[in-house]
């Protein structure tokens, strides 16, 4: 980067190596910039785009909320949020500078038109003064409630449009996309209303990590494992996406979701999708969304009776150990929570995919706060060998395991002879690590996907009929337990959940790994 005016980065040719091309110039507008999510992801992450020389020669972002505050307020927390959530090997002081005099803030109220009015002129003013080419790219990070707002007047001051036949406007929404299939269509609508379906990019940070990617990459650019990856060898799936934390600071968000919406609806059937789809036609927004849609598509709907069956929620009570030795507090006992309140912070559920690849195998999900480790990880379980020829040796079936996080890699578990005289056998594992093969510097989710949006490729951005379809899945579920609670806290922080999912795959003879 070379310094610049306020409010603009000019970046120098690319000293360093970045994989992909710039992206065009534009404006970013994050709505909501000076809440969590803004200052936690985005910042950081734009940061990073700049450092590896992956934004545009001339680019501009502008914060919108509610809170007032100048220019170099919005600078100097922007520099703050690199400092403290930025990958630390792209830190560098000068850098750090530079991309904060990219930032201007406009202050105002999200309902109110003479606000979007000094948006657009702020947008103009930058636009003529640093050619941006008329670029725009909106993101929606406020809470959700906001959103329908937000696009309306977006609409109203002309600013959804394509400016000009040259120009793009593209805007990137937040999860949740609504809080169930009505909200989620009644978003859509309006969203259509002032958006063609090409300007919107639906963002699930989970499609931005590198493992989660590689998934297709492992299945569409090997020759070795799509052979096998059907109902003919593979027994059972395993998507389990654990987490340490508690509900944190988020209790007044968490308290409307829980964590079938937070988690289940989204990510894990994202993944679910990738593990499941079918090989799409081309590497490309459409052939691989209507592959993943397909999958939503199949399978099996929820009813009550397989509900009561297949699904387990849970809530954590007290347990573990914290930092300081003490007892982890329950879901309850955390700030800003009902002290009766009924939201789930552990689901599990058994899924089957009606179509020829899957008839049959199970799919076990699993999601939760408070578990015994972070890791997100899906787990292919390979049938057994058809003939133990090994009489006597107990023989675990294959498994691959494709860990989304934090241990990135893929591992594969087969059986080896052990040395010596007799033949006795043990399972090994062969280890691919992200770490090993590539070394260190993750790079944020949130980078990979703003960047594919300034450079219109929605491949990994959701589409209104497949947010619809994830919503189709998940409605029975949250249905019915509105007039079923289950007794809750029922299982302990630090524990792996409630017995009832150890359960769900002990009825079929098989149990959780819980790695
Ligand atoms: C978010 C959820 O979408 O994903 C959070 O709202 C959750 O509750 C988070 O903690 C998990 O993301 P990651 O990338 O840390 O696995």
């Amino acid at each position: 980067m070379t310094a610049s005016n306020s409010a603009v980065i000019e970046t120098a040719e690319p000293t360093r190596k970045s994989s992909i091309s710039p992206a065009d110039p534009c404006t970013l507008v994050i709505f909501g910039a000076s809440g969590d999510l803004s200052r936690r992801k985005l910042v950081p992450a734009l940061y990073g785009l700049a450092a590896q020389n992956c934004l545009a020669r001339r680019f501009a972002i502008i914060g919108f909320a509610r809170t007032p505050m100048t220019d170099e307020a919005f600078q100097q927390a922007a520099v703050d949020s690199v400092k403290k959530f930025a990958d630390a090997a792209t830190l560098r002081e000068e850098e750090c500078k530079e991309f904060a005099n990219a930032l201007a803030y406009v202050s105002g109220e999200y309902d109110h038109p003479e606000s979007f009015e000094k948006l657009r002129k702020r947008l103009e003013e930058l636009d003529r003064a640093h050619k941006l080419n008329g670029n725009r790219l909106f993101y929606l990070a406020t809470p959700p409630d906001i959103y329908p707002i937000i696009i309306e007047q977006l609409d109203k001051a002309g600013l959804a449009k394509n400016p000009n036949g040259k120009s793009w406007t593209r805007i990137i929404i937040e999860k949740p996309y609504g809080r169930d299939l009505a909200s989620a269509r009644k978003l859509n609508q309006t969203v259509l209303k002032a958006f063609d379906e090409s300007q919107v990019y639906r963002i699930d940070h989970y499609l931005g990590k590198d493992t989660v990617q590689n998934l297709m990459v492992l299945r569409f650019g090997n020759g070795i494992f799509e052979p096998l990856w059907n109902r003919n060898y593979v027994d059972h799936v395993q998507i389990t996406a654990a987490e340490t934390l508690g509900v944190e600071q988020r209790a007044a968000f968490y308290e409307t979701a829980g964590a079938t919406r937070d988690m289940i609806q989204s990510h894990v059937l994202q993944l679910t999708s990738l593990v499941a789809m079918e090989p799409p036609a081309a590497f490309d927004a459409t052939a691989v969304r209507n592959e993943k849609i397909k999958v939503l598509q199949s399978i099996r709907p929820f009813t009550a009776a397989s509900i009561k069956k297949d699904v387990v929620r849970g809530q954590y009570g007290p347990g573990g150990e914290s930092k300081n030795s003490s007892l982890l507090a329950g879901y309850l006992n955390e700030p800003g929570v009902a002290k009766n309140s009924p939201t789930e912070t552990f689901v599990a559920a058994s899924l089957l995919i009606d179509n020829w690849r899957w008839a049959g195998v199970p799919f076990y999900l699993r999601t939760g706060k408070r578990l015994p480790s972070r890791v997100t990880e899906i787990a292919i379980q390979f049938r057994r060998a058809p003939h133990l020829v090994f009489r006597g040796q107990d023989l675990s079936s294959n498994t691959l395991v494709l860990n989304v996080q934090p241990d990135e890699g893929i591992s594969i578990s087969f059986h080896a002879k052990l040395p010596g005289q007799e033949m006795k056998l043990k399972t090994v594992t062969m280890d691919f690590s992200y770490q090993a093969a590539f070394g260190g510097g993750e790079r944020s989710a949130y980078a990979t996907l703003i960047n594919d949006c300034m450079r219109g490729d929605a491949t990994l951005f959701d589409r209104a009929d497949g947010v619809e379809a994830a919503w189709s899945l998940v409605d029975p579920i949250l249905n019915y337990f509105q007039s079923n609670k289950p007794k809750f806290p029922n299982y302990a922080a630090g524990t792996w959940g409630p017995h009832e999912a150890d359960e769900l795959l002990e009825r079929d003879g098989r149990h959780w790994r819980n790695p």
